[in-house]
């Protein structure tokens, strides 16, 4: 047989296989989520996570110790407050719990990077991601209780913000506000691409926000577009956003792909809990190995073009990393 091309060549060497690998994937670019809990010596289950615990600002510092061990650098909150209101004033409070966890974590686990997620959903007592008009969330009523939300974290420690409420507009906000509070050098990392998606699901129960009515769609954006999130980026960018995020992933990968390919920026992918769910779920039935889909989806998620990985996964990659099973 005459063939001048093998590509198989390339696969007969598991040194070579390393060697020519395409997509390389840092334990440094991975970022945990942690839910926290507003009370004391609270360590517990996420039902429809299963692995996933919400830890009382007392407690975290455990899990903290346990990321960092891992090798994971970077840490988001989600904050769980006991008290709701309309106006959620629990996520801007400077003793609201997200910022009493940022003033723990900073003293306890100084080494790592913490990230606030910034949106009122866990803090309004009808679990929508701003102040409610009607039927819908009021974006401009909503844009300053968000700035104020971002610069009480950033005054209680915080590296990173991450607005998560998909309100136009907001990224300009929370920029200029973090300015005149002379923030000038704290990123915000935008969730840019952000879909009303079914894929958080076990989220919302962790995060106690599955009490709202009706859906997030006046917001967040319909699944069926694509160039729409080419727009939302192209807002943000332009608003001053320093990071770009694409959420979910694993059904967003072409969106993730055309961000990368037009954005100036880092690009992030957050793999959601339903995502997380459904590989916890079909493991544990024995239907998948595990690990191995763990390894496969993560990459996939880089080759598509995302540089940084939100991912309740993470401490799990990262141990795969030092396997050499990845990266
Ligand atoms: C909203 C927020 C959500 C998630 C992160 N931030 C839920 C929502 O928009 O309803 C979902 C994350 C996940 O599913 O893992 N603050």
């Amino acid at each position: 047989m005459e063939l001048t091309k093998r590509p198989r060549r390339l696969r007969m060497d598991g040194r070579v296989r390393d060697m020519i690998r395409e997509t390389r994937i840092s334990k440094k670019s991975l970022i945990y989520p942690i839910f926290v809990e507003e009370g004391e010596n609270i360590i517990r289950e996420i039902a429809e996570m299963p692995g996933q615990k919400r830890y009382s600002p007392d407690t975290l510092p455990y899990a903290l110790e346990e990321a960092a061990g891992a090798g994971v650098q970077s840490i988001m909150f989600f904050g769980v407050p006991k008290h709701k209101d309309e106006c959620g004033s629990q996520a801007y409070d400077p003793h609201g719990i997200i910022q009493e966890t940022m003033r723990i974590a900073k003293k306890e686990v100084p080494e790592l990077l913490y990230i606030g997620d910034v949106c009122m959903c866990e803090y309004t007592s009808h679990g929508h991601c701003g102040i409610i008009k009607g039927d819908s969330v009021d974006n401009d009523k909503t844009l300053p209780l968000l700035a104020k939300t971002a610069v009480s974290q950033v005054e209680a420690g915080a590296d990173m913000v991450a607005p998560s409420d998909m309100m136009d507009g907001r990224i300009g906000v929370i920029r200029r506000a973090l300015d005149e509070a002379g923030y000038i050098d704290t990123p915000i990392m935008s969730y840019a691409a952000k879909y009303a998606s079914a894929f958080y699901g076990p989220f919302r129960n962790a995060a106690g926000s599955d009490n709202f009515k009706g859906n997030r769609k006046t917001y967040q954006m319909d699944w069926h577009n694509r160039r729409e999130a080419l727009k939302e980026v192209d807002m943000d960018l332009e608003e001053g956003a320093d990071i770009i995020m694409v959420k979910p992933a694993l059904s967003y990968l072409d969106i993730i792909r055309e961000t990368r390919d037009r954005s100036p920026v880092p690009v992030a992918a957050y793999s959601v809990s339903g995502e997380y769910a459904m590989i916890k779920a079909a493991g544990a039935r024995g239907l998948i190995d595990e690990k191995a889909v763990i390894a496969e989806t993560a990459t996939s998620i880089y080759r598509a073009g995302a540089e940084l990985l939100i991912t309740y996964f993470a401490k799990e990659i990262a141990e795969m990393i030092d396997e050499g099973r990845i990266g």
